[in-house]
């Protein structure tokens, strides 16, 4: 496993980077309406969007004109679905469903089994105590839902959170107040999966989690159980990130290392339920714009690793957001945490994100070596570079004067995106450089062996390199 490593000194440094940043700017929006939708065909990428059953009609119109996909937030779960056992009211669901698909979206089924707030029936647990066998019971009852709700909807939902939130709020284990955990224990995920399987075998099945994107504790246990239940023959297809950042924003680097951990267990990833809140901005000069670069931030991270295929927001605008009124976050009102304003136009969010979806993703793993003075660069374009620096033996290039780093035949400075990340990218024991520079010219095309990177450690040390590894682009878009 990768270490992280931040030390004190780095954090200067990032900050000094960082000031070199390419801000969005703030405002209103030159983009055409329709642009987010539009960028993130070009690129098969999916932008989504909570529907709820009774949301209004200008709202559901922007849904349909800016994004490509809708997921349903209320309307399927087993609460608000069942109000007695064995009692289905689909009128909601249906009435969502049925606007989505005219609409041209794609359509997440949100949640099948879930035992916080109002995902399961309060009449469930009850009729589980009183069951002589309560295991028997629950499986059969779980069994029974997956058919009636995944078998209704067959074929026309392309994706399932099958089980939402299976781990404890803040820890890696099985979550001990889950009634599901208590009936049936792990089991209950292959049973959930299993029988969602069985009811509709085209729909992509996933496992939907919370707060991983901020605790690594409770990513690393969110991968062993998935591990665990891969080994088992489970037929789950992806892993979902809610990402509500309600108490940081998202770190780029981190979430896109977790993004290729999913990604080599060979499934897809999304981003399903995002929400960054403007309260994180508060001392920044320009607010929208700090949220405007966190929004970046994210959509790069997730455009930037080929498995990871979609992002929904908890909501359309922020005019109707479930943090204005969720116990934890209500004081925070107005919370503002998505794309489009209350009066539903686009912020410097929006621009943000179709700004990402535009860019074209290029890794390169550069090995450097103290006094190689070699860099060459190809024609110019515009796009996000993620270099890799590996130090050489006896070289370390964990502290690194900014300002020399360059890219490109002249060693042109890079504009820095994020700042520098400390990892032990080669595993060494040793810490390198892994960066994520936004580079106005760079040229790069897949394949290309001319990547190189030049610059100087704060001891003085000049270095150069060339890329030895891979060159990936993910993004069909023109430059
Ligand atoms: C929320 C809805 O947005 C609210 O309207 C509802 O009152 C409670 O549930 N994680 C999830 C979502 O997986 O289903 C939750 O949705 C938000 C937290």
């Amino acid at each position: 496993m990768r270490r992280v490593r931040r030390p004190a000194r780095s954090l200067a440094l990032a900050t000094s980077l960082l000031a070199g940043t390419l801000a969005p700017s703030a405002g209103a929006t030159h983009l055409a309406p329709g642009a987010l939708a539009e960028a993130a065909h070009r690129v098969g990428f999916h932008v989504g969007a909570a529907i709820d059953h009774d949301l209004d009609a200008a709202r559901r119109e922007i849904a349909a004109r800016e994004f490509t996909s809708a997921t349903l937030e209320n309307s399927l779960k087993w609460g608000p679905l069942s109000p007695a056992p064995g009692v289905y009211d689909f009128s909601r669901a249906d009435a969502v469903i049925d606007w989505a698909e005219p609409s041209g979206l794609r359509v997440r089924g949100h949640t099948l089994f879930w035992d916080r707030l109002n995902g399961t029936p309060g009449w469930l647990a009850d009729e589980v105590a009183a069951a002589p066998d309560p295991a028997a019971h629950l499986r059969q009852r779980m069994e029974t839902h997956a058919q009636t709700v995944v078998g209704r909807y067959a074929g026309r939902l392309s994706q399932w959170d099958v089980v939402n939130e299976p781990l404890a709020a803040l820890r890696g284990d099985l979550d001990p107040l889950n009634l599901f955990v208590q009936t049936l224990g792990e089991s209950y995920l292959d049973i959930a999966f299993r029988a969602a399987h069985a009811a509709d075998p085209d729909a992509e099945l996933f496992l939907n989690e919370t707060l991983v994107e901020l605790l690594p504790a409770k990513f690393e246990g969110l991968i062993a159980l998935v591990e665990r239940m891969l080994a088992r023959g489970v037929p789950i297809h992806g892993v979902g990130l809610q990402g509500h950042f309600l108490l940081a924003p998202p770190d780029p680097f981190a979430l896109r290392s977790q993004l290729e951990r999913i990604a080599a267990l060979g499934l897809r990833v999304e981003l399903t339920e995002v929400d960054i809140p403007i309260s994180l901005f508060a001392s920044a000069p320009d607010p929208l714009a700090a949220q405007a670069q966190a929004y970046g931030d994210l959509f790069e991270a997730c455009v930037s690793v080929r498995a990871c295929t979609g992002i929904t927001t908890w909501g359309v605008d922020d005019g109707h957001t479930w943090l204005d009124s969720f116990f934890l976050t209500q004081q925070n009102a107005p919370n503002r945490p998505l794309l489009f304003d209350a009066s539903g136009q686009p912020k410097p969010a929006y621009d943000a994100a179709v700004a990402a979806l535009a860019l074209r993703i290029i890794d390169v793993d550069v090995d450097v070596a103290p006094g190689d003075p070699g860099y060459r660069i190809n024609p110019s374009s515009r796009g996000v570079v993620a270099v890799a620096i590996l130090g050489a033996d006896g070289f370390d290039v964990f502290d690194i004067v900014p300002a020399t780093l360059g890219f490109g035949p002249a060693g042109a400075p890079l504009a820095h995106a994020h700042g520098p990340h400390y990892e032990d990218v080669n595993e060494d024991g040793r810490t390198d450089l892994l960066a994520h520079y936004r580079t106005q010219q760079t040229g790069l095309s897949a394949g290309d062996p001319d990547a190189c990177v030049s610059g100087r450690t704060v001891d003085g040390l000049a270095f150069a390199g060339c890329d030895r590894g891979s060159v990936v682009e993910r993004s069909t878009a023109s430059p």
